[in-house]
C-alpha cells in the first residue's frame, strides 16, 4: 500500500481543506472587481488548484504551465525550460500562479522573470506549501498554505519519481525510499 512508504502525515485533509478555503476566500477579497487568471503549474499544483479554484467565488480564467529546470536539482540555479506554455496571452492581465511547494526558489524565479516579460497588470504567486529554510533566492509567495521543516514530502499533488501524488494529505516520505 501506498501509505507504507511514508513515515507520518505532515498536513492532514481537514488543515489541507481548511486553509484553503482561507485562501480562496482572500483571493476572491483581494481580487475583487477583477478576473485573474489562475495559472496552474503542472503537475504537482493539479491537487492544490482544483481545491483552490473552487474556493474562489469571483470570475476566474485558467490556465497551465510546464516549466522544468535544467539538469539535476544538485545543479540546478541555471535557466528552465518551458515544456508547455500558456495558451492565452496575459498582457494587462492580473495573473496568479499555483505552485506545489517553494523550496530552493530557483524553479519559480525564473518562471515569474519570464512571465514578467510578458507585461501583465500583475503577477502574484500562491503555493499550498513553502520551505523557507532551503531558500536559495529571494522570493516570497504572496499566498502561502503552510511553512513546513526540511523534509521530503508527497501527497496532495507532490511526487517522488513521479508517484504518491494521488495520496490525499501530506506525508513525510521514508528516507529509504529515496535514499
Ligand atoms: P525549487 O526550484 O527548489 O523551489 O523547486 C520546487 C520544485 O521542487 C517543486 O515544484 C517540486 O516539484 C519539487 N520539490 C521540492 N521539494 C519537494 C518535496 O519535498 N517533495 C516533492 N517535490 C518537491
Ligand atoms: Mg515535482
Amino acid at each position: 500500500m501506498l501509505l507504507n512508504d511514508t513515515d507520518r502525515v505532515l498536513v492532514t485533509k481537514e488543515q489541507l481543506a481548511a486553509r484553503v478555503k482561507e485562501l480562496g476566500q482572500q483571493i476572491s477579497r483581494d481580487y475583487a472587481g477583477k478576473t485573474p487568471v489562475i495559472v496552474c503549474t503542472l503537475k504537482g499544483a493539479t491537487v492544490f488548484f482544483a481545491d483552490l479554484i473552487r474556493s474562489i467565488d469571483i470570475p476566474v480564467t485558467l490556465d497551465f504551465i510546464v516549466a522544468s529546470s535544467y539538469g539535476s536539482a544538485a545543479v540546478s540555479g541555471g535557466e528552465i525550460r518551458i515544456r508547455k506554455d500558456l495558451d492565452n496571452g496575459i498582457k494587462g492581465k492580473d495573473v496568479i500562479i499555483v505552485e506545489d511547494i517553494i523550496d530552493t526558489g530557483l524553479t519559480l524565479n525564473k518562471l515569474t522573470e519570464l512571465l514578467r516579460t510578458r507585461e501583465p497588470a500583475s503577477l502574484k504567486i500562491c503555493c499550498c506549501l513553502d520551505k523557507p529554510s532551503r531558500r536559495r533566492v529571494d522570493l516570497k509567495a504572496d499566498y502561502s498554505g503552510f511553512d513546513i521543516p526540511d523534509e521530503f514530502v508527497v501527497g496532495y499533488g507532490l511526487d517522488y519519481d513521479e508517484k504518491y501524488r494521488n495520496l490525499d494529505a501530506v506525508y513525510v516520505l521514508k528516507r529509504e525510499i529515496y535514499e
